[in-house]
C-alpha cells in the first residue's frame, strides 16, 4: 500500500524516523503500521491477540501467572550463522569469520525480498533503549517487524516505550533495525501459528549502522537489540570510540567482609553465561553472595579514573531453559514463577511447562507431555525415538526484575568496575579447569585463541570443536584480528590513567573423563574457582606457574561440602603435554586464517608458551 498514511503519534518528534519508518513502509507494503508505546496494558493485549493467532498458549495461571508458550516453527529454531553477513565497504573489514557481501550487491538482494514483504500484516514500530534511558552509555534503536512475538518479547528484553521517542528527541541517532518474518499473506490466506520463510538473512551494514533481518521469528536472528545490535553493531561503535562490545555476563562477588568484586565472564552460546551469573554459593561459602547485572552482554568502558566500567545493555533474560532446574540454578527458576514467555519448551498436562533436566527436581519424569512440536511425548516414546519434549535451544523470555539475585547496581548508567576477566569454552579435553593468565598480553592470547564444542544455540553440527575467540565468533561485526588489537590497545588505554588492569582468567567446566562423564561438578560448585580468583585479587592464593598460566594449588581451593580427590582435581586441571602439542596446531591454523592484521604479540606468546610446554 504505498499510499499508506503512516500516523505516527504526535509525541514522535523526529523527522528522521518518520521519513524512514513511511520509506520502509512503501517498501513492505503492510496493511497497517502500529507504533507500540511498551505498556503494560498494550503487552496484555497483543499477547491475547498472539494466544488468538495460535502463537502463543496461555499456561495454567495457578502455576505460572501470566506466561505463555510458543512454539515455533521446527525450522526456526536457532540463530542462523552462516545466513548473517557483515556487509562492509571492503571485505577485509568483515574479515576471514564473516560471511560478506559488498553491500550494493547485497541491497539488491535484499530490495526484492523486502519488497511487499509484510502484505497482509501489521508493521510493529518497536523503539527501544540499549542500556538506562537517556544514560551516556546508551544507544536508541528501532526495530521495524511484522512479528508481534517479536514486540512482545522486546519489552521484556529492552527498555521498549514511548519513554524512548522523549529521548530521541527531533533530531538524536537510532539504529535502524528492519525484521520482517517473511511471509506476506494474500488477501484471505490464513495466517499459520509461526510465520518464518526458508529463505534467511540476518545483515549488518557496519558503516552506515543499519540492520536487516529477514525470514526467522527466532531469538538472535529476530530480537535486533541483542547479537545484531548489542554485539555486532555496537563492537563497530566501540572500536571507532574506544570501547568493548563483549558476550560477557557481569556479576558482583561480595565476601563474607562485605567487599565487593565485579567479574566479566565470556563464554560461548549455551556455554553457562545466564547459570554464572546468578549462582548460588553451596554450603561452606556462608557470608558469600552473587549477584547478576547481566547474563548475556556488556558494554565496557575504560574510564578517566583508569577502570574498565561495564553495563548490562539488556533489560531482560533470554536463557537456555533445558538444564535449569533448582538444583543447578535456583535463582533462574524462581525467576521464571511468573511473567514468562516460553519458546519451544514442552507442555504439561495441568497446562505448566516442562524441559530436559527438570526431572532432579525430584519429579521424576512426567507421564505424558506435548513436545515442543505438538506431539505427544512420554518416557517410553523418549526411550525409543530419543525424542526431546523441549527444543535443545529452547527459551525462557523473562524480565531482570523478576530475578532474585538482581544486583543494586544493575541499572546504574555508571556501571560497575571489573575487577576480574574470564574467558571458558566447553571443552572435554586439554584446556584446565582454571588459570590466571600472567599479564593482560597472555590473558588476550587465551581469549583469542578460545575453542569450543559448538552447541544448539546455533543452526548446524554440534559438539564439534572450532575456535571461538572471545566468545565472540558470530557476534564480532568486524575484522577479527582487528578486534584483538583493539583489546591490546585497552591495556595502554588504563595505563594512560594509572593502570588498573583487571586480572584475566581460563576456564572450562567441561572436562569429561573415559566415561564421557563431566568431572568437574559445576554450576554452584563454580563458586570454589570464583573463590579461588578473588584470593588471587587479594593476594591470599599463591598458586602454582603452568605452562598455560597461574592454577591453583589442590589445597587453595575450598573444598567443604565437595567430596573431590586429588586424582579428580588432576583430571580437571592436568596439562597434556601431547594434548597441547596438537592445540597449538590448532591455534597456528587460526592464526593462519587471521594472519591479515594479526597483532605480531599474538605470534610471539603462541612460541613463548610452546616454549614453557617443551620446558
Ligand atoms: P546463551 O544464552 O546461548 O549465550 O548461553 P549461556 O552462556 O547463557 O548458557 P546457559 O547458562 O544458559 O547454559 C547453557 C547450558 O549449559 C545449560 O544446559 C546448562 O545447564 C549448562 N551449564 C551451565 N553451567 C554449567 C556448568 O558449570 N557445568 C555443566 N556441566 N553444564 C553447565
Ligand atoms: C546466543 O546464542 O548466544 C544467545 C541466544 O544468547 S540468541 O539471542 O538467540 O542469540
Ligand atoms: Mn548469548
Amino acid at each position: 500500500m504505498s499510499n499508506l498514511n503512516i500516523n505516527a503519534p504526535s509525541h514522535v518528534k523526529n523527522a528522521k524516523l518518520i521519513a524512514w519508518v513511511a520509506e520502509m513502509a512503501a517498501l513492505t507494503k503492510p496493511d497497517s503500521i502500529y507504533w507500540c508505546d511498551g505498556s503494560d496494558e498494550e503487552y496484555a493485549r497483543l499477547c491475547q491477540q498472539l494466544i488468538d493467532a495460535g502463537t502463543f498458549k496461555k499456561l495454567n495461571p495457578a502455576k505460572r501467572p501470566n506466561s505463555f508458550l510458543a512454539c515455533s516453527d521446527p525450522t526456526d529454531v536457532a540463530r542462523v550463522e552462516d545466513r548473517t553477513y557483515i556487509c562492509s565497504e571492503h571485505k577485509e573489514n568483515a574479515g576471514p569469520t564473516n560471511n560478506w557481501m559488498a553491500p550494493s550487491e547485497m541491497r539488491a538482494t535484499l530490495q526484492p525480498l523486502f519488497d511487499g514483504c509484510m502484505k497482509g500484516r501489521t508493521m510493529y514500530v518497536v523503539p527501544f533503549s540499549m542500556g538506562p534511558l537517556g544514560s551516556h552509555i546508551s544507544h536508541i534503536g528501532i526495530e521495524l517487524t511484522d512479528s508481534p512475538y517479536v514486540a512482545v518479547n522486546q519489552k521484556i528484553m529492552t527498555r521498549m516505550g514511548k519513554a524512548v521517542y522523549d529521548v530521541l528527541g527531533a533530531d538524536g541517532a537510532f539504529v535502524p533495525c528492519m525484521h520482517t518474518v517473511g511471509a506476506p499473506l494474500a488477501a484471505g490466506q490464513p495466517d499459520v501459528p509461526w510465520p518464518c520463510n526458508t529463505t534467511k538473512y540476518i545483515v549488518h551494514f557496519p558503516e552506515t549502522r543499519e540492520i536487516w533481518s529477514y525470514g526467522s521469528g527466532y531469538g538472535g536472528n529476530a530480537l535486533l537489540g541483542k547479537k545484531c545490535f548489542a554485539l555486532r553493531i555496537a563492537s563497530n561503535m566501540g572500536r571507532d570510540q574506544g570501547w568493548l562490545a563483549e558476550h560477557m555476563l557481569i556479576l558482583g562477588v561480595t565476601n563474607p567482609q562485605g567487599k565487593k568484586y565485579h567479574v566479566a565472564a565470556a563464554f560461548p552460546s549455551a556455554c553457562g553465561k545466564t547459570n554464572f551469573s546468578m549462582l548460588v554459593p553451596p554450603a561452606g561459602f556462608e557470608g558469600w553472595k552473587v549477584t547478576t547485572i547481566g547474563d548475556d552482554i556488556a558494554w565496557i568502558k575504560p574510564h578517566a579514573d583508569g577502570k574498565m566500567y561495564a553495563i548490562n545493555p539488556e533489560a531482560g533474560y533470554f536463557g537456555v531453559a533445558p538444564g535449569t532446574n533448582f538444583h543447578t540454578n535456583p535463582n533462574c527458576m524462581a525467576s521464571l514463577d511468573k511473567n514468562v514467555i516460553f519458546t519451544n519448551v514442552a507442555l504439561t498436562d495441568d497446562g505448566d511447562v516442562w524441559w530436559e533436566g527438570m526431572e532432579q527436581d525430584g519429579g521424576g519424569l512426567p507421564a505424558h507431555l506435548i513436545d515442543w512440536q505438538g506431539k505427544d511425548w512420554t518416557p517410553e516414546i523418549a526411550k525409543a525415538t530419543g525424542a526431546k519434549a523441549a527444543h535443545p535451544n529452547s527459551r525462557f523470555t523473562v524480565a531482570a526484575g523478576n530475578n532474585p539475585a538482581l544486583d543494586a547496581e544493575w541499572d546504574n548508567p555508571a556501571g560497575v568496575a571489573i575487577d576480574a576477566f574470564i574467558f571458558g569454552g566447553r571443552r572435554s579435553t586439554t584446556v584446565p579447569l582454571v588459570t590466571e593468565a600472567r599479564n593482560w598480553m597472555e590473558g588476550v592470547y587465551m581469549a583469542a585463541t578460545m575453542g569450543s564444542e559448538t552447541t544448539a544455540a546455533a543452526a548446524g553440527q554440534m559438539g564439534v570443536v572450532r575456535r571461538d575467540p572471545f566468545a565472540m565468533l558470530p557476534f564480532c561485526g568486524y575484522n577479527m584480528s582487528d578486534y584483538f588489537q583493539h583489546w591490546l590497545d585497552m591495556e595502554h588505554k588504563l595505563e594512560e590513567h594509572g593502570h588498573t588492569l583487571p586480572k584475566i582468567f581460563c576456564v572450562n567446566w567441561f572436562r569429561k573423563n573415559e566415561a564421557g562423564k563431566f568431572v568437574w561438578p559445576g554450576y554452584g560448585d563454580n563458586m570454589r574457582v570464583l573463590k579461588w580468583m578473588i584470593d588471587r585479587l587479594e593476594g591470599k592464593a599463591q598458586g602454582v606457574e603452568t605452562m598455560f598460566g597461574i592454577a591453583p594449588l589442590f589445597d587453595e581451593l575450598t573444598w567443604t561440602g565437595l567430596p573431590f580427590s586429588m586424582e579428580q582435581f588432576d583430571t580437571v586441571t592436568s596439562i597434556d603435554k601431547a594434548s597441547w602439542t596438537e592445540e597449538f596446531k590448532l591455534h597456528a591454523a587460526h592464526f593462519e586464517q587471521l594472519s591479515y592484521h594479526l597483532p605480531k604479540e599474538l605470534i610471539e606468546t603462541k612460541a613463548t608458551l610452546e616454549q614453557r610446554l617443551k620446558a
